[in-house]
């Protein structure tokens, strides 16, 4: 399948080819920018997407109420009643995962995110910052010092996940089980999976929920962790059904692997810009903002969708009714319009409207949670190493089109300066 419109030099351009290219994966901003110039909104013709590529355009489009989340509404898409008898595996899959916060469009959604919001806000969070600081601690005691190690594989593929069981109080046992599940599941969001894919997707999401009807059923409303006596309080007054229950668990407790990407890419962006790694170390009143730089220059995701659930008008353009539009974050987080000289990275970037988490009535539940494992991580590793070099070259993730992030990064670090 080829994917073309207009660039600004009236080349066509092979949308799905420069999607799936491992060079855009692992670079896509240059190419971005060039395309951007040529139409913050672009239809491609072939498969009907429209793709958002500036940062007011995007805001129009998340804050619109005729753009909704529910795929179901795509016309020809994934889950659409369509698709049923033309591809049933994707259908089967994406029906399995559909009913939940995130797919869903008023006033469903509404109802099943009040569930959770308030346990989710800024401030509540915070009760959860020891746990995260004690949790950071013991995975940077344990990294070892003076040789070259992985720190996606030592480090950020772990925290975020014992973060979120941790919150469910699910127990240790199951971290290799539940990153088995996330590793299948990653998948889900990509444009494109192979027939194989969906099957392990959809194995792995069966499994999933059957463990958490299973460890749900074991514990009561008054269970001392907040998220599962919401969950089984709002089970058992009727706001929300034992499929609605699930799927949002699941969700909730898999949203970690774009917090590991984060980790990642923020990481990498520091190691890349040292004198932005120093002002940092100097002036950690910079974390805060310096988190968010991390957050619009190497952002941890690559598309946020909405499914037009009436004709919307978007900068001019419109996105009939039934149309899937997909916000392409990294050009979004770099728009000239809107950042002042938005390739360099700066850690004291104010104000910084970044818009990885989305926006609207959907706008990212776990924002906050990302933010203070992203601030707890940074500290410590900066307080913990005044050394921490890229020992070797980092791998992007290129078999992956939703998310971005790193597959390995290679550090050498120590508690001696040099
Ligand atoms: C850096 C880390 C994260 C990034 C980049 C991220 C990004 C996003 C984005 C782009 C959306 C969709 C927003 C929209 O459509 O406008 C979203 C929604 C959501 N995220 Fe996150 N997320 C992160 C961490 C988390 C965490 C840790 C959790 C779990 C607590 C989480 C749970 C959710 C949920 C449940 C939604 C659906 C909200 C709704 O539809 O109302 N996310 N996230």
């Amino acid at each position: 399948m080829s994917f073309s419109s207009d660039s600004p030099s009236n080349e066509k351009i092979d949308w799905w080819q420069m999607l799936l290219d491992p060079d855009f994966i692992k670079s896509p901003h240059q190419k971005l920018e060039l395309i951007r110039k040529s139409g913050a909104v672009q239809l491609d013709p072939e498969t009907g997407i429209y793709f958002i590529l500036g940062h007011r355009e995007f805001r129009q489009l998340a804050l619109a109420p005729e753009m909704g989340r529910d795929t179901q509404l795509w016309t020809n898409g994934w889950s659409s009643p369509e698709s049923r008898q033309r591809d049933p595996l994707s259908y089967d899959l994406f029906s399995e995962f559909q009913r939940q916060m995130v797919n869903s469009n008023p006033p469903d959604h509404r109802r099943m995110r009040d569930v959770y919001e308030h346990a989710f806000s800024p401030k509540r969070m915070l009760e959860f910052f020891p746990m995260i600081e004690a949790e950071t601690k013991k995975l940077v005691n344990s990294l070892p010092e003076g040789a070259p190690f992985d720190f996606m594989t030592n480090f950020a593929n772990k925290l975020p996940l014992i973060i979120s069981r941790n919150l469910f109080g699910i127990s240790a046992d199951m971290d290799h089980q539940l990153a088995k599940w996330n590793s299948a599941l990653i998948k889900i969001g990509d444009i494109l999976m192979s027939p194989d894919q969906k099957s392990e997707a959809l194995l792995a999401l069966r499994e999933y929920k059957d463990y958490l009807r299973k460890y749900l059923s074991s514990k009561t409303k008054d269970s001392k962790e907040i998220f599962i006596s919401l969950t089984l309080e709002a089970l058992s007054a009727g706001t929300m059904d034992e499929e609605e229950v699930i799927n949002n668990c699941l969700g909730l407790i898999s949203g970690n692997e774009t917090t590991v990407s984060l980790l990642g890419n923020g990481l990498l962006s520091l190691l890349q810009h040292p004198q932005e790694l120093e002002r940092l170390r100097k002036d950690s009143g910079l974390m805060r903002s310096g988190i968010e730089e991390m957050l619009r220059h190497e952002p941890s995701i690559n598309f946020i969708l909405r499914v037009a659930i009436k004709d919307f008008q978007c900068s001019g353009v419109l996105i009939p009714q039934g149309s899937m539009a997909i916000g392409l974050v990294s050009a979004i987080n770099r728009d000239p319009e809107r950042f002042n000289d938005p390739e360099k990275f700066d850690i004291s970037r104010q104000p910084n409207a970044q818009s990885i988490f989305g926006g609207g009535p959907h706008v990212c539940i776990g924002a906050a949670l990302a933010r203070m494992e992203a601030q707890s991580c940074f500290s410590a590793l900066l307080e913990e190493f005044p050394r921490i070099e890229i020992a070797g070259e980092p791998l992007w993730w290129v078999d992956r089109t939703n998310q971005r992030g790193l597959q390995s990064l290679p550090i050498m670090i120590s508690r001696h300066a040099a």
